[in-house]
């Protein structure tokens, strides 16, 4: 097994790795994503090729921090999602069609429907019918007071109504990035989790809530929108047709051999997280998804990092440093906390096995991957993913260039006696030139 050092850039990387960066960058400050990364790391990435790629791909897009980036930088790049709302977020954030007038036109609109809406704009348009999302006798927990829920309905409502293809989604993704403040809940990193005390805060009226969207379309939107209006004439590259929404393991073989030069990418960390509860919100209340079943379907098409599916039952591939973690989690069988988490440990790797696999072709030669993973622990034994995935790619062909060490994570608490941090790293990789 080769022995991968990991090299120290927390100096570069602690300082440009966070999406939170992002929060003031134009473009992408539209939808605070927390698990992205900054718009900064992917043009240290581009500074750093002693080539200028031709066509990118981020196999993960989230947020779109990529995409958008390469295509500022007038480089073509795809990019895959399977989150309905994060993919909607991606185009939106893509297109450069807008104009300050056309925008300016379709906000008075948006206005002047929102001010006639029906008063029990309940019975005109839906909201999740789950049992704890509005408030009502019997419940100590809500996630919307009645009068919120009306209040974004208003939005939705007016949204649906102009239905036009370029603003209609752009309105949607400012609702979405007002729709945690004006409720009773807050992103916890797992999950959304009720804000403190938030039955003694003063309630927010309807109007309130009209007056949030208004506040983020004036003073964040429309400025990016007059730049993008400007810029539009220079733009030599536009990403949103190569945008796609699905399951990554599958687009990846829709891709042309030998036609990647550069892969950035952040999969789900191996932390048994699901994105679909941290972004549950925005999924239902916005209409991404309105049945369970279409939940459990979404779900299970996500690569094996959480425990929210239960997952088939499978071996993990024979890695040492993996088969060594795996057995001593393995000890801990009957305190497991769900009884999936072998199988998603093991079936997290066999994802990567099989992304590396397809990715094998479509990479051109001399191409690099740059690959942003973290550890992982469980039951006080360490889950190097870094150097796991290293040797994946290794055993499909890659050449591991070198580990770097981008930022040093807090553990959750239950890790916290055993482990002081967890490292987060940039994998960085090539197709080697064929000799
Ligand atoms: C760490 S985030 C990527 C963040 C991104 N780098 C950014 O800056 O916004 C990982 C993303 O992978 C997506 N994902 C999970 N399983 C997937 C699959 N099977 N195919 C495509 N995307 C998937 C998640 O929905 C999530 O948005």
């Amino acid at each position: 097994m080769p022995e991968y050092e990991r090299k120290d850039y927390t100096d570069i990387y602690g300082a440009i790795m966070s999406f939170d960066k992002n929060k003031e960058t134009p473009i992408h400050q539209w939808y605070p994503f927390v698990e992205g990364y900054a718009s900064d790391f992917i043009k240290s990435i581009v500074d750093e090729l002693n080539y200028k790629p031709e066509c990118c791909l981020d196999i993960f897009s989230g947020s779109g921090t990529t995409n958008l980036e390469m295509q500022n930088m007038g480089i073509k790049c795809y990019s895959f999602e399977i989150s309905p709302f994060m993919y909607e977020l991606s185009r939106v954030k893509l297109r450069t069609d807008y104009t300050l007038n056309n925008f300016d036109n379709n906000v008075r609109k948006l206005k002047k429907l929102i001010s006639k809406s029906p008063l029990d704009i309940e019975n005109f348009e839906k909201f999740p019918q789950n049992r704890n999302y509005v408030e009502k006798e019997g419940l100590v927990k809500w996630h919307y007071d009645t009068e919120v829920m009306r209040g974004i309905l208003d939005i939705k409502y007016a949204i649906n109504l102009i239905n036009d293809d370029l603003y209609s989604p752009l309105f949607r993704i400012a609702l979405a990035s007002i729709l945690l403040k004006v409720s009773n809940m807050y992103r916890n990193g797992k999950c959304i989790s009720y804000k403190k005390n938030f039955d003694k805060r003063q309630m927010l009226s309807r109007l309130d809530v009209h007056e949030c969207f208004y506040e983020r379309l004036d003073n964040v939107f429309r400025l990016d929108i007059e730049n993008i209006e400007k810029n539009n004439i220079n733009q030599i590259v536009n990403n949103y047709n190569n945008c796609k929404h699905g399951d990554t393991r599958e687009l990846i073989n829709t891709l042309d051999n030998n036609s990647i030069d550069l892969l950035i990418t952040s999969p789900p960390y191996l932390n048994s997280r699901d994105y679909t509860d941290s972004y549950i919100d925005e999924l239902r209340v916005l209409g991404y998804m309105d049945n369970i079943s279409s939940e459990q379907s979404y779900r299970s098409k996500t690569i094996r990092s959480h425990v929210q599916v239960k997952w088939d039952k499978n071996n993990p591939l024979e890695i040492p440093l993996l088969i060594d973690s795996y057995n001593k989690i393995k000890e801990y069988e009957e305190e497991f906390w769900n009884n999936s988490l072998l199988d998603m440990i093991s079936g997290y790797f066999w994802d990567m096995d099989t992304i590396f696999k397809s990715l094998y072709d479509k990479m051109k030669f001399g191409g690099s991957i740059f690959f942003n993973v973290a550890n992982s622990a469980y039951y006080e034994t360490e889950i190097e993913v870094d150097k796991i995935i290293a040797e994946i790619a290794e055993n499909n062909g890659f050449k591991v260039v070198e580990i770097r060490e981008a930022r040093r994570m807090k553990p959750s608490s239950q890790q916290r006696k055993k482990f002081d941090y967890l490292i987060e790293s940039v994998i960085v990789m090539k197709k080697e030139l064929a000799s």
